[in-house]
């Protein structure tokens, strides 16, 4: 019974597993989201509450899922029912993972038309036009962009061919080479970027925003916005890290794993930041400006760097990769279902699924132009699905993950695979997991709709 394998198959080593989730969890979330998320929500504070929810509910959930996921082997729908099934538990836990393929769905539909805008920016840079450019300039540069809904499908078109065409060949081959050359090459991209915007930006005052906490900037939204980062940018709670799991060899820690992803994801955002906001305050930009936030600031960065073009190049280039590393583990849960339940194959699935996430994309391509004007609750489609699934549907598929894992699998299943850990790690790990992880997941969202 313990014994099961994935017909996908597996990684090759530990590494290997790290690598896929590291790419998984380092993205448009790290460099995209979280600054202009942490701007529009006062900086310091957002940034407290997001570093303990990566601590306390996320480190924990991505320890579950990945436990789920080996034990299960299967998509996260059908993990999650085996698993139940094998512990005579009520099989309606499948629903979590029914849940989590949707919100993969929806993720990615909105995420790949802004891959789509980073893609974009690769011929831009190319073409020079950040040169000494001011911030009114980069800021036309993007409003033309997204104004134009033709070039945003063009793009979005693109980013998930790109995406299909990994997933239809199978997750394993290629992505193991590619994370491992390109999340260094980024990170030392990111790092030189810091060095620049020590140079030319404000960068006491950024440092002072990111990390000095105004709590009475941060109301119970800002809260809740600040955990659904964390589990937007950890991968967690649609099934992305339990479905790489499920390639997980036995007896691989699964905690030194998890420590290791966590520990890459944050640090990738928190020098995001320190790139972004010098810029920002340097030439007297708004924090909260919004999505375009990157995309309007680092390219002033560019315009004044030495070699400024080919640097702003090889950034699109790696922001693209690391974008594309992580919609494909949002392409995955739903591919390996299909494939799974539906018996349909691998390039079929993907196909499928790739094609009705495509059109979906559609909404959120208008939504920056020809829909602008339709909103719902003052947000427009794509801020909607943005906050929709971040702020509910992440938090709440990893508290039925954190139930799950914590009070409906038995003591000797989690247990056995957490068996090689030290004595301490797993009484620690099961309180966290069945105590602290739900209070605090249930805790941000009552707060949030104003019951605590
Ligand atoms: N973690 C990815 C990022 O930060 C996005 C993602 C969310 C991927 C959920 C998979 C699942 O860009």
């Amino acid at each position: 019974m313990t014994a099961r394998t994935s017909i996908h198959g597996e990684w090759s080593t530990r590494l290997a597993f790290v690598l896929a989730a590291t790419g998984s969890a380092v993205g448009l979330g790290n460099i995209w989201r979280f600054p202009y998320m942490a701007g529009e929500n006062g900086g310091g504070a957002f940034v407290i509450v997001y570093l303990l929810c990566v601590a306390l509910v996320g480190l924990p959930i991505m320890m579950s899922e990945i436990l789920v996921g080996r034990r299960g082997r299967r998509n996260p729908m059908d993990s999650l029912r085996q698993l139940a099934s094998d512990d005579g538990r009520s099989t309606v836990w499948q629903y979590a993972g029914m849940m989590g393929i949707l919100t993969g769905i929806l993720i990615l539909s909105f995420y790949s038309v802004v891959a789509g805008w980073a893609l974009a920016y690769i011929p831009n840079a190319a073409s020079g036009i950040f040169a000494g450019a001011t911030a009114a300039d980069t800021q036309a540069i993007f409003d033309d962009l997204t104004a134009n809904p033709w070039a945003l499908l063009f793009w979005h078109t693109l980013f998930m061919g790109m995406t299909i065409a990994v997933t239809v060949r199978g997750v394993r081959h290629g992505l193991e080479k590619a994370v491992r050359i390109l999340m260094p090459a980024l990170l030392v991209l990111l790092l030189i970027m810091v060095g620049y915007a020590m140079r030319i930006g404000e960068f006491e005052q950024a440092v002072a925003f990111l990390f000095r906490p105004d709590f009475s900037a941060l109301g119970p939204q800002g809260v809740l916005a600040a955990m659904g980062q964390a589990f937007f940018t950890l991968s967690l709670g649609m099934g992305a890290i339990m479905i790489y799991g499920s390639y997980l060899p036995a007896r691989t820690s699964i905690p030194r794993s998890a420590v290791a992803i966590a520990l890459m994801d944050t640090a990738v955002a928190l020098i995001a930041g320190l790139a972004i906001f010098p810029v920002v305050f340097g030439s007297m930009l708004e924090p909260a400006a919004g999505p375009g936030l990157v995309f309007v600031t680092l390219p002033l960065a560019f315009g004044e760097m030495p070699y400024g073009s080919f640097f702003a190049v090889l950034f699109f280039v790696l922001l693209v990769f690391g974008a594309w590393t992580s919609a494909i583990s949002l392409l995955e849960p739903v591919v390996t279902w299909l494939v799974e339940r539906l018996e349909f194959t691998r390039v079929q699935a993907a196909l499928l699924a790739g094609g009705v996430i495509w059109l979906l994309g559609i909404g959120s391509v208008l939504s920056f132009n020809a829909w602008a004007e339709y909103t719902l609750f003052d947000r427009t489609f794509f801020q909607m699905l943005d906050d929709l699934t971040a702020n509910i549907m992440l938090p709440l598929g990893g508290l039925f993950i954190a139930l799950f894992a914590g009070w409906v699998m038995t003591r000797k299943t989690s247990g056995g695979e957490l068996a090689g850990e030290p004595g301490w790690f797993y009484p620690t790990w099961r309180f966290v997991i069945r105590y602290i992880t739900p209070v605090a997941v249930l805790a941000v969202f009552l707060n949030a709709i104003g019951l605590v």
